[in-house]
């Protein structure tokens, strides 16, 4: 008795092998990601939504005492943080920014499939959000590139598939991190906070330039967010 082989199935499945060699992560392969209480779409426009960063979708959300009204997501990448944060409270108004308009497609997609009302903005960091908006602002996470330019030939292959816009921020790596921390302070409302994710080596150093932010451990208990209040 023989078996029979799906001859169009077993060339895909030779096509997925030969990417995943090549070097391209299986979350661009199956094409999407478990991301807090959602599941969003990826691919080679948007970076893959890290453990770390669901990590910060739930100190964000521990760390309100009540819904937020207004939440903000900077560098949105998939959506994953908007997203989630919009499942989490559906009362809030969402809004998210990022400077590739081919990651904000994805994000935009992934808003229309789950039936989630996030404004998207196109632009740099704060810069698209509307201004009638500073001081009110309740709860800001942002998860911005911070990998320097000389770093980037030693990342993983499978890193290296995913946009450079992501992962590069400039010749030291924390040219955005600096950028958001003096942007935000006065867009956050009376009791607002701020969420920003950051390299491992990169809070201390931060937190001892500035006297304006918290060091906060993640799952692992390596110093990944530096978080702001007013
Ligand atoms: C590290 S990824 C984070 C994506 C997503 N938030 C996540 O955690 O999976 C950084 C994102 O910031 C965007 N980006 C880079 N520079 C930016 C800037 N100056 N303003 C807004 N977005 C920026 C990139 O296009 C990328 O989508």
């Amino acid at each position: 008795m023989g078996v029979k082989v799906d001859v169009a199935a077993l060339a895909d499945f030779h096509r997925l092998i030969e990417r995943r060699i090549s070097g391209e992560p299986l979350q661009y392969l199956e094409g999407e990601v478990q991301f807090g209480p959602i599941i969003v779409a990826v691919d080679r426009r948007v970076l893959i939504p890290r453990p770390e960063t669901e990590y910060l979708y739930d100190l964000a959300v521990r760390s309100l005492a009540s819904p937020p009204k207004v939440v903000v997501d900077l560098c949105t990448g998939s959506g994953a943080l908007a997203l989630a944060l919009k499942t989490a409270y559906p009362g809030a108004r969402v809004m998210a920014t990022d400077l590739s308009a081919d990651a904000l497609e994805v994000a935009i997609g992934n808003g229309r499939r789950l039936g989630l009302d996030v404004d998207w903005r196109l632009g740099d960091l704060w810069e698209p959000v509307p201004s009638e908006l500073s001081g009110s602002v309740s709860l800001m996470v942002a998860n911005p590139p911070y990998v320097a330019e000389t770093e980037w030939d030693h990342l993983p292959i499978d890193v290296r598939q995913e946009p450079r816009l992501a992962l590069v921020a400039g010749p030291t790596g924390t040219e955005v991190i600096e950028r958001l921390l003096d942007q935000t302070g006065t867009w956050l409302a009376e009791g607002g906070v701020a969420f920003i994710e950051v390299g491992e080596n990169q809070a201390r150093p931060i937190f001892e330039r500035r006297n304006d932010i918290e060091v906060v451990i993640d799952q692992f208990e390596r110093p990944r967010f530096l978080k702001l209040r007013r």
